[in-house]
């Protein structure tokens, strides 16, 4: 596919081969039709940082474990100590756009400051370390496959049930 030019055709029912769909090259198991509507309620910590409040979407359930995707609040104020410790996430694509707040970020010596509708892709195993963030902070974040792991530097290992962040 060209870097910078994606066509959308559109085509009759009886030009289209299922046959060649992107459903069967993708490989991805069957996926399932699923909604989710905003519960306050399901704004959770994930057990792992306390910090975080989490609102899983469905996503890996409805994509046999492709997709993860949720929505971000803070449980807490900023905390350096407890939040800024430089990570990456073994993943295959992991996507966020800021709903609400703010939330200033290092990838790989460079310094952002990522506002409402600022949206970024973090390549595989980036590098990057949260410097600081809003208490109304609100993010959209999908991830490729649903479970991955996160890598702290500089850091002991340790289990985490749900990296998220
Ligand atoms: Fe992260």
């Amino acid at each position: 596919m060209p870097d910078d030019k994606i066509q959308l055709k559109i085509l009759k029912e009886s030009e289209f081969d299922p046959a060649s769909s992107q459903q069967k090259k993708s490989g991805w198991p069957k996926q399932a039709f699923h909604v989710s509507h905003l519960r306050e309620e399901d704004f959770k910590t994930d057990g792992f940082r306390g910090w975080a409040l989490s609102r899983d979407l469905g996503m890996a359930k409805a994509t046999g474990g492709m997709v993860e995707a949720h929505v971000n609040r803070r449980a807490r104020p900023f905390d350096p100590d407890a939040v800024s410790k430089r990570h990456f996430h073994d993943t295959q694509f992991q996507m966020v756009y800021v709903l609400t707040g703010w939330m200033r970020i290092e990838f790989e010596g460079q310094e952002h400051l990522m506002k409402p509708g600022s949206c970024w892709l973090q390549p595989p195993m980036i590098k990057h370390t949260v410097l600081g963030f809003s208490d109304d902070l609100e993010l959209l974040e999908m991830i490729i496959p649903a479970q991955y792991d996160t890598v702290n530097l500089n850091e002991q290992s340790g289990i985490a049930p749900d990296p998220r962040r």
